[in-house]
């Protein structure tokens, strides 16, 4: 493990992108659904775990964190008449195939996977005026993680996938201390006769104005407890603080 310098040069850039051309009005709730949540959570997925919670074989993954979807912490399948069309997202596709793929399912049609974000969690996310549209809601999901830069920050970090195991208190320290709020991290549990635990999944919170806030609760009540991939066979969970963490950087590379 090595040691976590880090250096957060960029996050005063961070803070003040997101914010920039912020007014309050923008944030007027347009009905009632986002009153049952308070916080949204921007998943990125590690492509390599995912593949290995599958039966799929997938063709080379990307080796970068992908978006997995951006949840409104206690709300799913608010409008069941706002079906997804990909037409009004055909600016963004590029943008989309890059950094949203469908990690599991690349050779099909790759549409599905956010007709199922969008019917799922973007008709609940559409509750804020900033929000609702398919448009805004993939367009401002993209532009969150593009401002968030996970990958560059783990890089800066020094922790890059491979061979290496992690600590995960030192995995959370990293991003902590850069980010100023607490991520929720998940992992896949050891295989049976294994000792390390697998990471899959990173989600960062937002408040409803979209700027970054603990996943926590600092009341300690648990919005929203769990938004596992169904798509494979296994299941993450939150990672266990105490277990050594692989970081794969490869399907084959490890079994
Ligand atoms: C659901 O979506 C449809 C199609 O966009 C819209 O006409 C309708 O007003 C929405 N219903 C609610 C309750 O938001
Ligand atoms: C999909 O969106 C496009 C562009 O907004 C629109 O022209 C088209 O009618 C929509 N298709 C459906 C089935 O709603
Ligand atoms: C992909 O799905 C969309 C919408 O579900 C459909 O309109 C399109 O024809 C499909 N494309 C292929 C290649 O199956
Ligand atoms: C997140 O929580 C930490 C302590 O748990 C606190 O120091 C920090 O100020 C919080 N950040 C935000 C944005 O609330
Ligand atoms: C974490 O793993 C250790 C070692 O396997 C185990 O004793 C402990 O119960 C686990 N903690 C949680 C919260 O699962």
């Amino acid at each position: 493990m090595k040691p976590a310098k880090l250096h957060c040069w960029i996050l005063g850039c961070f803070s003040v992108a997101l914010c920039c051309g912020c007014t309050s009005d923008q944030f007027l709730l347009r009905d009632s659904h986002s009153k049952s949540w308070r916080k949204l959570y921007l998943a990125h997925h590690w492509p390599v775990t995912v593949c290995k919670m599958s039966a799929n074989d997938c063709q080379d993954p990307p080796e970068y964190w992908t978006i997995h979807g951006l949840w409104p912490g206690k709300a799913e399948d608010c409008n069941r008449t706002w079906h997804f069309n990909v037409t009004e997202i055909k600016d963004l596709l590029s943008d989309m195939r890059r950094y949203w793929p469908d990690v599991l399912h690349s050779s099909l049609n790759r549409t599905q996977f956010w007709k199922h974000e969008w019917e799922k969690h973007g008709t609940c996310a559409a509750a804020l005026q900033i929000l609702n549209s398919q448009k805004k809601y993939f367009g401002k999901t993209l532009e969150l993680y593009q401002r968030v830069d996970l990958n560059s920050y783990l890089l800066k970090a020094g922790i890059k996938p491979g061979s290496t195991y992690y600590k995960m208190t030192a995995i959370k320290e990293a991003l902590t201390s850069c980010y100023g709020v607490t991520p929720k991290i998940q992992c896949l549990p050891p295989e049976e006769g294994e000792k390390a635990q697998t990471i899959g999944q990173i989600e960062f919170c937002f408040t409803k104005d979209l700027e970054l806030r603990n996943c926590t609760e600092p009341t300690g009540g648990s919005e929203r407890m769990q938004a596992g991939l169904q798509l494979g066979t296994g299941e993450l969970s939150v990672c266990n603080d105490t277990l050594p963490t692989y970081y794969p950087s490869q399907v084959q590379g490890h079994k």
